[in-house]
């Protein structure tokens, strides 16, 4: 068993965007970044990405809809490490292109909560008995603005307008298990908080990345900055939030 001093830090979804961003800034941190991807090639040039800037990372072969590859990851870093200190469930799909509710494919509503709430749930209840191990440990969901069931129902928030339903109910889906993982865990020294990047210039629902980005949208570094912040935290002392780098949002 590999005896890590580093914090060891688990990241779905991490071979771009706001998870790569995620895994470069918290190795640079001095955490053991366990990068997640489920492209093999990808997530080889990701981790030398890391490596090549001096920093610690590992590729962790992951697809979080997958049960093979879950158990298979949890069985890697149990093997090699024992434990599990942070838990970043990152990976996340859009793919309902604001189509009315009335004509959204149940087939792709399926698909957003496969990867979102399923991939979440499955990585949470997969490495709990990990994070049992860490003296300190969090878990950190990657939810949205989008899936705030607060700011959709208020008539003066820019989100009652909005209609995704696949993408905005599995996020509001990921919110609820953060409230029930943070109170079933409560008693534990493991935390559990949601995040929201906020509007992030990355290739996520399709955005062709070579177009520039659309007014208002935010750069990757700054979509990252509440993960990171959470993420590198030593007190450790929230449970059961949801947070952006603007401060606390309606669940
Ligand atoms: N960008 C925004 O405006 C925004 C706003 C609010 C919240 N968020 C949330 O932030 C998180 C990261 O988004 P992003 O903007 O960085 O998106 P992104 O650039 O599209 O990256 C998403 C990552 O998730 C991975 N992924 C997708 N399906 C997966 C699966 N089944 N198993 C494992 N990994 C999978 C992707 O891998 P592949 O390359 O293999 O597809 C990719 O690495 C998501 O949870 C998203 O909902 C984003």
């Amino acid at each position: 068993m590999s005896d890590t001093k580093k914090t060891l830090t688990l990241i779905t979804g991490a071979d771009r965007g706001i998870g790569f961003e995620t895994a470069m800034a918290l190795a640079k941190l001095g955490q053991h970044i366990l990068l997640g991807s489920r492209d093999r090639d990808r997530g080889i040039e990701a981790v030398n990405k890391i490596k090549d800037a001096g920093y610690d990372a590992e590729l962790i072969v992951l697809d979080v809809t997958s049960q093979d590859d879950i158990s298979r990851a949890q069985a890697t870093v149990n093997k090699k490490y024992g434990h599990l200190d942070i838990l970043i469930n990152n990976a996340g799909i859009a793919l309902d292109n604001h189509k009315d509710a009335a004509i959204l494919s149940v087939d792709v509503i399926r698909k957003e909560f496969d990867v979102n709430f399923f991939g979440t749930v499955s990585m949470i209840q997969a490495f709990i008995p990990l994070l049992k191990k860490s003296p300190s440990a969090k878990i950190i969901n990657v939810s949205s603005n989008m899936g705030s069931l607060g700011l959709a129902s208020d008539p003066n928030s820019r989100f009652y307008k909005v209609s995704s339903l696949g993408y905005q109910s599995s996020k509001a889906a990921v919110n609820f298990a953060t409230i029930t993982f943070a109170k079933e865990l409560a008693d534990t020294h493991i935390t559990v908080n949601s995040v929201n990047p906020g509007w992030t210039a990355t290739a996520f629902g399709g955005r062709d990345t070579n177009q520039p980005a659309p007014v208002g949208m935010q750069s990757v570094q700054k979509g990252a900055q509440q993960i990171i912040k959470l993420a590198s935290d030593p007190r450790n002392d929230l449970n059961g939030t949801f947070t952006e780098n603007e401060g606390t949002l309606p669940w």
